[in-house]
């Protein structure tokens, strides 16, 4: 059955990548999150988008010039007015602690590839040993290097390429670099991408799908699972088709 992942959370309804957006991707049915990590001035791992806050946040600058404490005094509403409470950027530790309640899948994607933030594997894996979620976390980017330095780290914890533009047998590129899943722009899928992936063994998570007329397509092709905005429409169109 193909699995359906928040994308930045539940980010139609909600400012992205904060608790409230994960809560109400969980509470809608999603079996999975998305969420994006970036490193604080003092080495916290922060979840956000972009490099900087500026467009997410009444703050301005890098992410990485700012202290934990600091970045978390910002008002993460983004484009949503009159919330109830103003939502933080959450660190990825505490949606770690909202995960002990859940079953969620959480797939953390190392915003990596425009500064190199050194270190940020080891911080990751180290967190994911502590929470013993090995079996609960996915691990992408668009920065390559670092997806097989994180797998020469944890070989246990699974990795996998994020990319937009049309790769020749993508499920060998994947294996090449031991990564288990392909996360490509869905615009670079096709049904032979998809089942070469799924038959040798590598899943397939597409990115960003919002229209229904390609989670259908994703959902009979029994693709392993993709990132939505809109959690619900894609559990109400799986429904729809495989009956769950
Ligand atoms: O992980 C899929 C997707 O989130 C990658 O693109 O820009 O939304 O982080 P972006
Ligand atoms: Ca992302």
């Amino acid at each position: 059955m193909t699995l359906i992942f928040g994308h930045r959370g539940y980010s139609l309804i909600a400012p992205e990548n904060t608790m409230t957006a994960f809560i109400k991707a969980e509470q809608a049915g999603a079996e999975g999150i998305e969420l994006d990590v970036q490193l604080t001035k003092d080495g916290e791992l922060a979840v956000i988008h972009d490099e900087k806050v500026d467009r997410t946040t009444n703050g301005k600058g890098y992410v990485k010039d700012y202290l934990a404490q600091d970045l978390q005094k910002l008002d993460a509403s983004y484009t949503f007015k009159g919330l109830e409470e103003t939502p933080r950027i959450p660190l990825l530790r505490e949606v770690f602690e909202w995960m002990k309640n859940n079953e969620i899948i959480c797939n953390i994607e190392l915003k990596n590839n425009e500064l190199p933030y050194e270190g940020m594997e080891e911080k990751v894996i180290q967190l994911i040993r502590e929470y013993h979620y090995e079996q609960r976390v996915i691990i992408s980017s668009f920065n390559h290097y670092s997806l097989t330095h994180f797998y020469q780290l944890a070989p246990d914890i699974e990795t996998a390429p994020l990319y937009s533009s049309n790769l020749y047998m993508p499920w060998t590129y994947a294996q090449a670099i031991r990564a288990k899943a392909i996360h490509p722009n869905i615009r670079t899928l096709n049904n032979h991408i998809i089942q070469s992936s799924l038959e040798s063994g590598v899943s397939v998570r597409p990115y960003t799908v919002n229209k229904e007329k390609q989670m259908r397509w994703l959902i009979e092709q029994k693709c392993s699972a993709f990132f939505t905005d809109d959690p619900k429409k894609a559990l109400a169109v799986r429904k729809e088709i495989v009956g769950r």
